[in-house]
């Protein structure tokens, strides 16, 4: 398994590129089943999920391949995708790949559109909590469809093919809102989506789904409106960058000083978490480029942060946050409202100095002046990639073992952290 050794105590300075988001092109794949014809996808991160979710939808028949570089392309955009589902040759997605990554049980909703059928194996936990899908089976019911479960399976039927309804979430759920949305695009008649899940990357899937010939209304905001279509068609289009991963390099600029420009950031992605970002003392630029992030000299000032769903502070970036505050001068507070027990970053953040102690959902970090390196390892993919900004600015070697866990959502990591100055090195095996 390989490994990643950090020295730390080095600024950043320079550029970084920033990919196509992860949590849009997962969905954006998912979306090919929906059409005979052939989708485009650009800008494509080179991930391990992407490539999880390529075999998954192989299975089901869809056609992947990847298209060649174009003139005036630099090495630094993502992968362009052809997916071509002319014909679904298998409505069943199987444990073996569903439990590996759970995005890929959103296939539900686009086989059980067009198939009327689909077999699909409950995900099973995560590391990251219990993460149920009650409300996504909910949204499948509410446009008709007959859904039990079956030896660890769902099997949900639409005979006569789904209809228009209401949707009524009691809960914002990203994954109920992107499965709605596939189901209702093809749905008969009318459906309308209250409690809609506002993240980008809803907006991104339903801008290519209106792209294929869908009639949605209202993404981004908590209403959103389908007239179902009786079929979609192909279409070209390009995943919108990744606020994640702007967030998380941003946050390591804040953390270990330096000057960085993330070309292809945009602000209006996360301005809750660069608001949060300014507060700790960085200076935060939106530019004609992407974002300018710099903190000289000044040191990090302790904040009080709660995640929500968007437009609120992203879960995603919870664990960079703490490992942001480890070392601010004072007091931070940091409540994780979206899923319970994503603090698995807290004891390794410790190895390294840290001072956090949990009390049910909220860590209370008591910054302190210096971090030292120490072996770490990693359960989640953010956790992961919290342990490597607290690395940089560390004193030290730090060895971050579970190195998979950043390669299924952060793509050339090392190559983009090592052109900024820092010390990042893989290890193989
Ligand atoms: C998406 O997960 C993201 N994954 C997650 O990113 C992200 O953390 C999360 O949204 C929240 O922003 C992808 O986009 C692939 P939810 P999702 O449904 O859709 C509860 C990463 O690191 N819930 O919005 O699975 C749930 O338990 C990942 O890239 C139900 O109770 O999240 C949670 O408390 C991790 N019943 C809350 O809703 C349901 O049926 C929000 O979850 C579904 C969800």
């Amino acid at each position: 398994m390989d490994r990643i050794r950090i020295i730390g105590g080095r600024p950043l300075n320079g550029t970084i590129q920033i990919s196509g988001a992860k949590n849009a092109a997962l969905p954006l794949m998912i979306a090919s089943l929906l059409t005979d014809q052939m989708l485009v996808l650009e800008n494509v991160p080179r991930l391990a999920d992407v490539a999880q979710l390529q075999r998954i939808l192989n299975n089901h028949g869809v056609d992947v391949m990847v298209g060649g570089k174009r003139p005036g392309e630099s090495t630094y955009d993502g992968q362009t995708l052809l997916l071509s589902a002319a014909r679904i040759v298998d409505t069943t997605a199987p444990y073996e790949l569903v439990s590996r990554m759970r995005a890929s049980f959103w296939v539900l909703a686009p086989l059980l559109a067009r198939m009327g059928e689909a077999k699909v194996s409950l995900p099973g936990g995560c590391a990251i909590g219990t993460r149920p899908v009650d409300l996504l089976l909910m949204a499948m019911e509410r446009l008709g469809a007959e859904i039990e479960i079956d030896g660890g399976y769902v099997v949900a039927r639409a005979p006569n093919g789904l209809r228009g309804g209401e949707i009524v979430f009691p809960k914002v759920t990203v994954g109920g809102t992107h499965v709605a949305l596939m189901a209702a695009a093809l749905a008969q008649g009318a459906t309308v989506i209250e409690n809609a899940a506002r993240e980008p990357e809803i907006v991104d899937l339903a801008d290519c789904l209106n792209k294929m010939g869908a009639k949605i209304e209202g993404a981004g905001s908590a209403r959103i409106t389908v007239e179902g279509v009786s079929r979609l068609n192909g279409a070209r289009h390009r995943v919108v960058a990744d606020r994640i991963e702007t967030g998380t390099y941003a946050m390591a600029v804040a953390m270990t000083g330096g000057d960085v420009t993330l070309q292809g950031a945009q602000a209006g992605l996360l301005q809750s978490a660069l608001d949060v970002i300014g507060q700790t003392g960085a200076d935060v630029t939106a530019t004609n480029e992407g974002i300018r992030v710099a903190r000289n000299g000044g040191g990090i000032r302790p904040v009080e942060v709660t995640t929500d769903p968007f437009p609120g502070f992203p879960t995603d970036l919870q664990a960079q946050l703490m490992a942001l505050v480890s070392r601010a001068s004072g007091i931070s507070k940091i409540t994780e409202s979206i899923f319970e027990n994503r603090f698995m970053h807290v004891q390794e953040l410790a190895r390294l100095g840290a001072r956090i102690s949990l009390d049910g959902d909220t860590a209370t970090i008591e910054g302190v002046s210096r971090l030292k390196g120490a072996p770490v390892m990693a359960t989640d993919l953010r956790a992961s990639v919290s342990l490597v900004i607290a690395a940089l600015a560390a004193e030290g070697e730090t060895m971050v073992n579970r190195v998979y866990h950043l390669d299924r959502g952060f793509e050339r990591l090392e190559d983009k952290l090592t052109a900024c100055g820092a010390s990042v090195e893989r290890l193989s095996g």
